[in-house]
């Protein structure tokens, strides 16, 4: 939250929201706010709105909201300071220099940035090492023989860790602690516990996060040498399944082509980067990790997976298929023929005709129900295989309406009875584990449109709102009300004497509330007077005492005692007048 005479808060009342997200959705005026698509949920029509004068984001689909600074936390995955400093930097807002951290954090900070400068040494050596040393004379004719020209190399900031054992060693242990030599995971200890290049003979491919900041290596033989890639293991700066391979370089492209291709190795990578399509990432190693997916949702919710056409492949496409369905991303699968793989079909067939598989890539149903073609399907027992194969992607599809279709696409492609396919997969359906995403609630009762516009007015700071409060209070006519928590929070900011800061409320408030109010506060208005305030609270008032009828009623049928029951009953034709006269 931004508390009052914070950083935090002064960057919030300087930015503007609007063009904040503007730089990450593309936004159109409509009426009095800005509309596009929400970069949180998948969608082809907008249901995303920002709100210029109430600086705050809400999206009717999904139901994602906030303020400036919640928007760039959730589309940038990053904790709230990051954030403040992003939209500072957007804003061009000067950032106070950090305050100290405890003295844990400090050193851990240190450590990481120790790391990554030992990262951004280690591969200019082994850039030097390729370009400048005798040994790297083999690496580099490798490479060429690979199809990769010097620029190539130069771009790709490819390398070679010669065979010696100890260049890396030597060129980092003066300036670095044993404990930070370590911790790279750049060497390996031998017998007697002395350190040596984990990295030997190797040609070099710099891993960077998404920033562009060096953290790992992945190596490659240059013969039959095993492993055919020797890669860092876990560091502090470096986990395998956070990272995607040339995401920092494809980030940008991502964005505006809104769609991925996942390829399997840094070869892969390179060689599509180099037919002049950027928005390329390589998960390197079979399959895709979930953190993996959540890095690459930040920027686009399409994939094509294009992985090795090798039954490893295969089975990595499928595992990585599964995953990336749950997370509702809309996926292809290019499958390239003659067994090779992006590197291989792209040098053999050249940039054009991958870029027209590209474009044909079918959707990831027609690629599963094309290998469950495949299976032999002449026999009963094939056919359950085939369906077995089938069934647990369409089990992992969220959306029941695109379930229903893909059960008809199934049971029509595998001539399998309908209505007991179906069957099969309402079983199936039963048996998932929860709801991927919680969706707007459809059953939440209708909230009147006099309370939405007190809400409204409370929010507004106009010169009357300790009057609405009173008048709200004093006869407690918020009591029972769906909306009663919400009330009794905006309520509170009057009584305490702030000013109404939607995002601080909606901290203040469930999600299920927030999202309420987010609602309410996009809805056109226009300046509120008493005479509108007045009648609001008339609705309410009659509103309040229909429920006290109704809890009267309840009790005379409950068989109040007879002096309880006159007094019951004497109540009920007070209130009945009061109703009347309205
Ligand atoms: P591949 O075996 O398909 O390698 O593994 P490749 O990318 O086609 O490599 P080249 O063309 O033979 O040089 C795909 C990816 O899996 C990871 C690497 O990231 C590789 O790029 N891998 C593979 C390893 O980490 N270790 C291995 O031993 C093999
Ligand atoms: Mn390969």
């Amino acid at each position: 939250m931004a508390e009052a005479g914070s950083f935090a808060e002064k960057v919030k009342q300087q930015a503007d929201i609007v063009r904040v997200i503007g730089e990450y959705v593309r936004l159109r005026k409509t009426g009095q706010n800005f509309t596009g698509l929400c970069p949180f949920h998948q969608e082809k029509t907008p249901s995303f709105a920002v709100h210029p004068v109430r600086q705050i984001y809400h999206c009717f689909g999904c139901g994602a909201g906030g303020d400036v600074f919640k928007f760039v936390m959730e589309v940038d995955k990053c904790a709230f300071p990051e954030a403040v400093r992003t939209v500072a930097e957007k804003c061009g807002i000067p950032i106070p220099r950090p305050r100290e951290r405890s003295p844990e954090e400090r050193r851990e900070n240190q450590q990481r940035a120790a790391l990554v400068e030992m990262h951004k040494e280690a591969a200019a050596l082994f850039v030097r090492q390729l370009h400048e040393a005798a040994e790297g004379k083999v690496a580099t004719a490798y490479l060429e023989e690979r199809g990769l020209n010097r620029e190539a190399m130069v771009r790709f900031g490819l390398g070679f860790a010669p065979s010696s054992g100890d260049a890396l060693l030597r060129h980092l242990k003066p300036k670095y602690s044993e404990t930070l030599l370590e911790a790279s995971g750049l060497f390996s200890r031998d017998a007697n516990g002395r350190f040596y290049d984990r990295f030997r003979r190797r040609i070099m491919f710099p891993i960077a996060n998404d920033s562009g900041k060096i953290i790992a290596f992945g190596g490659r033989a240059m013969g039959d040498d095993m492993p055919k890639y020797m890669n860092s293991p876990e560091t502090p700066v470096y986990s395998k399944s956070n990272v995607l391979y040339h995401l920092d370089r494809a980030k940008e492209m991502l964005r505006q082509q809104d769609f991925a291709i996942l390829v399997e190795g840094y070869m892969d990578a390179i060689a599509v980067a180099r037919a002049g399509i950027a928005n390329v990432v390589a998960s390197c190693g079979t399959s895709l990790a979930e953190p993996q997916i959540k890095l690459l949702a930040r920027f686009t919710h399409r994939v094509v997976v294009n992985y090795d056409p090798d039954t490893a492949g295969q089975a990595a496409t499928e595992r990585s298929l599964a995953l990336l369905l749950e997370k509702e991303f809309d996926v292809r699968v290019l499958a390239l023929p003659g067994g090779a793989d992006p590197d291989k079909f792209l040098k053999e067939q050249g940039a054009e005709a991958y870029r027209k598989l590209l474009g044909q890539a079918p959707p990831y149903l027609d690629y599963l129900i094309g290998r469950a073609r495949q299976m032999d399907r002449s026999t009963t027992a094939g056919k359950v295989a085939a369906l077995n194969f089938l069934m647990p992607f369409v089990q992992r599809l969220p959306n029941r309406l695109l379930r229903s279709e893909w059960a008809t696409r199934i049971a029509s492609e595998l001539r399998v009875d309908e209505p007991v396919l179906r069957e099969a997969l309402r079983r199936a359906a039963t048996e998932r584990r929860g709801e991927v995403k919680p969706k707007v609630d459809l059953l939440a009762p209708a909230i009147g449109p006099a309370e939405r516009r007190l809400m409204q007015m409370l929010v507004e700071a106009g010169e009357f709102r300790d009057r609405l409060v009173a008048a709200i209070t004093s006869a407690g006519l918020h009591r029972g009300l769906d909306t009663e928590r919400i009330f009794e929070v905006l309520i509170a900011v009057e009584i305490a004497g702030e000013r109404p800061d939607p995002a601080a409320l909606g901290a203040a408030l469930e999600e299920k509330d927030r999202r309420l109010l987010f609602e309410v506060l996009f809805e056109v208005s226009s300046e509120a007077t008493w005479e509108e305030a007045e009648s609001c609270l008339e609705l309410l008032r009659s509103r309040h005492v229909e429920r006290e009828l109704a809890e009267l009623q309840r009790k005379i049928e409950a068989k109040a005692p007879p002096e309880e029951l006159m007094r019951l009953l004497a109540r009920r034709l007070e209130l009945q007048k009061l109703l009347a006269r309205n």
